[in-house]
């Protein structure tokens, strides 16, 4: 079974420590949310999960093999359309034309964006559009590693609702693991098997928060009733900024090579 291990990583841009002494454990059919402040070192370390960053320090090991990202900012092709923005990967897996075609369709119209929508070139999509592209180009390869920063932020509630239920299909069916950042942690709450509350300065995992409720079995009632839960954590409070005071110490495992939970 596929796997990513992190352990005692660090990254530095110049000199400023951005990430500090991150380890972490994903495996295939695993969402893993990571919340945290802005600035806390979130895309940062999706991008060294990605690979488009080395860590300056530590251990990073992947087995999965079909790697896709869902970057904050969409990250279009400006000369494609948006059916040929989905179609993108597809192409380079050497899915012929036709396919490609049917394939990002389907897959827009999973999403919400009509025939008309697909005609679009990326500056005629608004931004909430635009977010569902990048989704439907990442889906489109059915990776095994799925990297999403904040890709559900710019859209209407309805709509979040159907994408988690798309995202739950793709994890139950194809074993997808999930990297997820969100500054929502009630996104975090209905999707996440752990999260992993990040702090800034430099950015930390302080604690790890398993949610063992099967995720078919995760109502709102549920999910409001564990977020309610999750805010009366000191941990969470202060790592919110919803009270003030110290950090609490992060606390280690032995078994677990400093991974705190
Ligand atoms: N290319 C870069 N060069 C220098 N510093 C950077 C670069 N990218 C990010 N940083 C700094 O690294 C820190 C972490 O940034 P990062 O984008 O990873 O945070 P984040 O948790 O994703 O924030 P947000 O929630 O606002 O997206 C910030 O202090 C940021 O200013
Ligand atoms: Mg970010």
């Amino acid at each position: 079974m596929s796997s990513l291990h992190i352990r005692h990583l660090s990254h530095k841009y110049a000199l400023t420590e951005v990430l500090n002494n991150i380890s972490l454990d994903l495996h295939a059919a695993e969402t893993l949310a990571l919340v945290g402040p802005s600035g806390c070192g979130k895309s940062t370390l999706l991008h060294l999960v990605a690979g488009l960053l080395t860590p300056a320090e530590g251990i990073l090991q992947s087995s999965f093999q079909g790697v896709a990202t869902v970057f904050q900012e969409p990250r279009l092709m400006p000369w494609k359309s948006a059916r040929d923005n989905i179609a993108l990967g597809l192409k380079a897996l050497g899915v012929p034309a036709k396919a490609r075609r049917r394939l990002a369709e389907e897959l827009g119209r999973r999403l919400g964006l009509s025939a008309d929508d697909l005609d679009k070139y990326p500056h005629a999509l608004s931004g909430g559009m635009q977010s569902r592209v990048s989704l439907a180009r990442a889906l489109a390869i059915n990776p095994d590693l799925l990297l999403l920063d904040e890709p559900f932020s710019a859209l209407d509630v309805g709509l979040k609702e159907e994408l988690y239920a798309l995202l739950d299909q793709q994890i139950s069916q194809q074993g997808t693991a999930v990297l997820l950042i969100t500054h929502d942690l009630m996104e975090a709450v209905r999707l996440a098997d752990r999260i992993l509350m990040m702090v800034p300065n430099p950015g930390r995992i302080l604690h790890e928060f398993p949610l063992l409720q099967p995720h078919d079995r995760r109502d709102t009632a549920w999910v409001y009733g564990t977020l309610a839960e999750l805010m009366q954590v000191e941990t969470v409070r202060v790592g919110f900024g919803l009270a003030s005071g110290p950090l609490p110490e992060p606390v280690f495992h032995s078994h677990d090579q400093g991974c705190p939970v």
